[in-house]
């Protein structure tokens, strides 16, 4: 079985690099079943019905979120309508968030997303509390966490207590692709997958902007950037016969650089 994960699509630009380069690489690699972070889809933050509506008419499977999953308020409305959009488990309110349980290849995966808690401001209880919580009672053949978290500690010791239980660890939330992704126990981890969204930018915002925000303290409304896109994602591929992963490889397609798939 062939996962692709697409990490944390930002914008326009961001959906519109998914939408270019998804038919290509999921025929190129066989891809069995394709998961996204949308949690940046809609102007950068949150997600809207219109938009995972569309992500599923694309052929992505599932759709994960993050820190940002309720920024934009209407997809409270739709929460129980979008049946393969995953809420982050551990997120303190009273919304649905269960994993999402599909059927692939005859086995069954639980697609779950996670906060981390070091250096995130949401109120969400702690992430192995989740985990644990997820594993009793949600019974299935593999298990995929898409982990958004900021600390890189927090995410590869995650993976290493996890490791024999779960079939994939990939990181999200920086937006930056690490280049540490490897197999643990049989669990295909990266500490994150990176960003689609704009290249020239600083993790998908205006750079002009920031540098007002930041340097100059003024206030700005962190407009998403404008500009070529970087494509970001990693391949997982699982034995179905041992149900551990047997391999990760990163995909990353840079604007400047001709079609350079890593
Ligand atoms: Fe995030
Ligand atoms: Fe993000």
């Amino acid at each position: 079985m062939k996962i692709l994960f697409l990490g944390d699509i930002v914008g326009k630009a961001g959906r519109d690099i998914i939408f270019h380069y998804l038919p290509i690489i999921k025929k190129e690699e066989k891809i069995d079943l394709t998961i996204a972070n949308g949690e940046n889809s809609a102007h950068g933050k949150g997600i809207t019905r219109k938009i995972y509506d569309r992500f599923k008419e694309v052929g992505i499977d599932c759709v994960t979120l993050g820190n940002h999953a309720y920024s934009k308020k209407e997809i409270i409305e739709h929460v129980d309508e979008c049946h393969d959009l995953v809420f982050p488990y551990n997120y303190a309110n009273d919304l649905r968030k269960e994993p999402k349980i599909l059927k692939v290849k005859g086995l069954s995966i639980c697609i779950c997303n996670i906060l981390g808690t070091a250096f995130m401001a949401e109120n969400a209880f702690d992430q192995y509390r989740a985990m644990d919580e997820i594993l009793t009672k949600y019974k299935a053949d593999l298990y995929f966490v898409d982990l958004h978290a900021e600390a890189t500690a927090e995410k590869i010791l995650f993976a290493h207590y996890y490791s024999d239980r779960l079939v994939a660890v990939c990181g999200t939330h920086t937006h930056v692709q690490t280049a540490d992704e490897r197999l643990i126990n049989g669990c295909a981890y990266i500490t994150d997958v990176g960003m689609n969204g704009v290249y020239d930018s600083i993790i998908g915002r205006d750079i002009e902007e920031m540098k007002a925000a930041m340097i100059k303290k003024e206030k700005t409304r962190f407009t998403v950037a404008s500009g070529p896109s970087i494509f970001c994602g990693v391949i997982i591929e699982i034995d179905e016969k041992t149900k551990r992963a047997i391999s990760i490889k990163r995909s990353q397609i840079r604007p400047h650089i001709d079609q350079n798939i890593v």
